[in-house]
């Protein structure tokens, strides 16, 4: 099964992927803590409990069975309101210093959990199980945790890295399509920043991978946390390299304001977003154009991305708002070759006005495509 280390100032901790990895939950708990009595509380949504509950608890022993408290799903309880209910609620079940949390869910669940255990009673160890691919491949690695603000997303928070990371692949098998596609898109980021050999193994394994193939996504899976980790090793608090894995989402998350954050999933956003990038990159000479066609493919293999409506000028104007932008200067993640990209901090309000309206002609131009073949839309995966 593989397994990846990784070591910051901080934490150093262990990232195991493979499938049946849910059965061994309880071993590797207590490994984990050595000799050291603990008491293991689950937090999950009843959709996903619905789904993995019975598997989960059958690995427990009577006597160690975890206390298992329950988030609604969704975006919008990614906030101080949920925490405080949880907090309440480990409180209120006697949870001590001895608490281990465990995440049992997508990023939502993670990104709460996390930051739940840097601050019930000043700190308790947590461990992350992701569930979705997004929460595999990305949020369950390198420590940010959080919750959303009106004004903003993930705006309060902290550094909290988990004991472990424990993603078993074979729950990918009940997540809808498009949740699987959409994550596929920061693999396939991790790709082009870090790592052409995880981008031809998605181009010459697509059909595998979509399909669900434990196999395949477990390799996918694996690819992708490597790159993630070996960045956040080298730059934990996001002072200069942890910027590359911005690639995408500059523009990206312009698109996810400009539509209320309700019409596309994030890996969606960051699909257009790493399309404008490259186009970018073209556009300044930086990366030659097959290089930059073959990115663009990809991106649109692992698709159909949800089509969106935003004026160019629009998008432009809300990249300034982007929190990662420091001091004015807007920096963009640029492909230069498939593994290889820069950060460029002098990108004009013209060029990304350019490069947004490509990708929005683009994405007209695929869709007019779609409808001429009827029947290639979306399918739901089990
Ligand atoms: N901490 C980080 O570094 C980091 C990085 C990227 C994203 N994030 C955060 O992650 C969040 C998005 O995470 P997400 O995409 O996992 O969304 P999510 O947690 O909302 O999960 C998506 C949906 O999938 C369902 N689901 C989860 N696992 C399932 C399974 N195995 N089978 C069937 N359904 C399942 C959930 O109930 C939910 O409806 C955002 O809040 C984002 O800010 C954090
Ligand atoms: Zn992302």
């Amino acid at each position: 099964m593989p397994s990846i280390q990784l070591k910051t100032p901080n934490a150093s901790y262990e990232i195991v992927i493979g499938s049946g990895l849910i059965k061994t939950l309880p071993a590797r708990l207590k490994k984990l803590k050595g000799s050291k009595p603990f008491r293991p509380f689950l937090i999950t949504s009843p959709e996903i409990w619905g789904l993995w509950g019975r598997q989960v608890l059958s690995g427990f022993g009577k006597q160690e069975q975890p206390t298992v408290l329950f988030i609604p799903s969704g975006e919008k309880h990614k906030r101080l309101r949920t925490l405080e209910v949880l907090l309440e609620q480990l409180a209120a079940a006697g949870a001590d210093r001895d608490a281990l949390l465990i995440a049992f869910g997508g990023g939502v669940i993670g990104d709460i959990t996390g930051f739940l255990a840097a601050i019930y009673m000043r700190g308790v160890p947590y461990v992350q199980s992701p569930t979705t691919l997004l929460a595999q491949v990305d949020s369950s690695v390198g420590g940010k945790t959080g919750v959303n603000l009106e004004a903003g997303k993930n705006l309060v928070g902290s550094f909290n890295h988990p004991l472990a990371v424990l993603a078993d692949t074979d729950l990918l098998s009940t997540l809808p399509d498009a949740e699987l596609r959409a994550g596929l898109q920061e693999s396939i980021k991790a790709g082009v920043i870090r790592d052409p050999k995880l981008f031809r193994y998605l181009e010459s394994n697509a059909e595998a991978i979509l399909s669900g193939d434990v196999k395949a996504l477990t390799q996918v899976v694996a690819s992708s946390v490597r790159v993630k980790a070996d960045v956040v090793a080298k730059d934990e608090r996001e002072s200069g390299l942890r910027m590359i894995l911005n690639y995408g989402h500059t523009l990206g998350h312009a698109i996810e304001a400009a539509t209320g954050y309700k019409q596309l999933l994030h890996g969606e956003a960051v699909g257009w977003g790493s399309i404008a990038a490259t186009r970018l990159g073209v556009m300044r000479g930086i990366v030659d154009k097959a290089e930059a066609e073959r990115i663009i493919h990809l991106i649109l293999r692992y698709g159909p991305l949800t089509r969106f409506k935003a004026a160019p000028e629009k998008l432009v104007s809300l990249t300034a708002n982007d929190k990662k932008n420091r001091s004015g200067s807007l920096s963009f993640v640029l492909p230069q070759k498939i593994g290889e990209v820069i950060i460029v901090r002098d990108v004009t309000r013209d060029e990304m006005l350019q490069a947004a309206e490509w990708t929005i002609a683009l994405m007209r131009k695929e869709g007019a495509k779609k409808r001429e073949k009827p029947g290639s839309g979306r399918k739901k995966r089990r």
